[in-house]
């Protein structure tokens, strides 16, 4: 019985101290019995942009879903990196400090990862990163680390499919009728995968399709509606009618391109080019509805941001979390996939 007894204790320190250590607060394994709160806090590389805040929405969602599956309270932290890297460093040394049971990192510069990487390690604080993806030496660094999000170059195929379709049955579409479109591409942020990848997947997609293409233009509009605007104004002061078709990384700057040919008469009568965007937010599906926008393509944001909160919510417990979300490849990796929109499912969509 002393000999029980004494085992038993001698657990219990090495228990205690395994805690310590692990940089989970003292209650105890959170979740479990016990402890009914768990800490999760989630740096976005900035609030002000539109997909971000649906997915900010997804994941309350999803934290109020198992608060009433479940009854574990999450507390959700956001931060506002506010586009600095520097800033978000110190939003994730302040979560570390204070303890969260787990991050969601949104980064704003998705090659810095492994300074957060190296301290949460430290910490024992696991880590899923979402939307701007690390590099895989840095992925690789710690088996606590996952990256929900999808894949890019699928979005660009999906663009370049809707833009193969419509030229087909277009005849007027090609307005010089050389046989080539002649198109112009606003750019995500420098650096993004999904800029770098959406640009490059939508012409292929149109040269796999067997149709010529030529580049008027293309330039970075940040993710933003009113760069697009800037951009597309400048262009169509260039080009004017030379122009045949829009590709944008985002449907936030394509919608500011789409302002930037009202500007210059389009809309009116028959004077239409086709303007194609990702993300399918909601006024890119109102555009859609209102024969502006030609065509989007779903970020599942709502799915991206379930799996967020599910894979954080398993790892705060101990879980294994390529057990209790499926479909996680790699042993770290939740792809979300992609769908293609135009005005036919644009209701669908909600
Ligand atoms: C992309 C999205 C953009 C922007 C960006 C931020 O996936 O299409 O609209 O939100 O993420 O990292
Ligand atoms: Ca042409």
């Amino acid at each position: 019985m002393k000999k029980i007894l004494a085992i038993a204790a001698a657990t219990l320190i090495a228990a205690s101290a395994l805690v310590g250590c692990s940089g989970k607060s003292d209650s105890g394994k959170p979740g479990a019995e016990g402890k009914k709160t768990i800490k999760v806090g989630v740096a976005l590389y900035k609030f002000d942009d539109t997909f971000i805040s649906t997915v900010r929405k997804a994941i309350e969602e999803e934290a109020a879903a198992i608060k009433g599956k479940d009854g574990v309270e999450i507390s959700l932290n956001f931060t506002d990196g506010q586009g600095q890297q520097a800033s978000q460093n110190d939003q994730i040394d302040t979560f570390i400090t204070q303890k969260y049971d787990v991050l969601a990192v949104n980064m704003v510069d998705r090659t810095a990862a492994s300074v957060i990487i190296d301290k949460a390690k430290q910490a024992g604080i696991p880590v899923v990163f979402f939307n701007r993806e690390p590099v895989k030496e840095d992925m690789a660094k710690w088996e606590k680390l996952f990256y929900v999000g999808a894949k890019a170059e699928e979005s660009g195929s999906m663009q370049g499919q809707m833009i193969a379709d419509y030229w087909k049955k277009t005849p007027d579409a090609d307005k010089n009728k050389d046989g080539k479109i002649q198109y112009v591409m606003l750019e995500g942020e420098p650096g993004h995968q999904d800029a770098i990848l959406r640009t490059q997947f939508s012409i292929k997609a149109l040269d796999e399709s067997g149709i010529k293409t030529e580049k008027l233009a293309g330039d970075t509009g940040n993710w933003q509606r009113s760069q697009g605007q800037e951009k597309m104004s400048a262009w169509l002061s260039s080009f004017g009618d030379k122009i045949e078709v829009v590709f944008a990384n985002n449907d936030d700057m394509a919608l500011g391109a789409i302002e930037a040919l009202k500007g210059a008469g389009y809309y009116t009568g028959s004077k239409y080019i086709p303007v194609v965007g990702v993300d399918a937010t909601a006024p890119a599906l109102d555009s859609l509805k209102d024969n502006k926008l030609y065509g989007t393509v779903l970020n599942d944001a709502k799915n991206q941001g379930k799996s967020i909160l599910n894979i954080a919510y398993a790892l705060a417990k101990n879980e294994d979390a390529t057990k209790a979300v499926e479909g996680v490849t790699e042993g770290k990796y939740k792809w979300v996939p992609y769908q293609p929109v135009t005005k036919e499912n644009a209701d669908k969509m909600k």
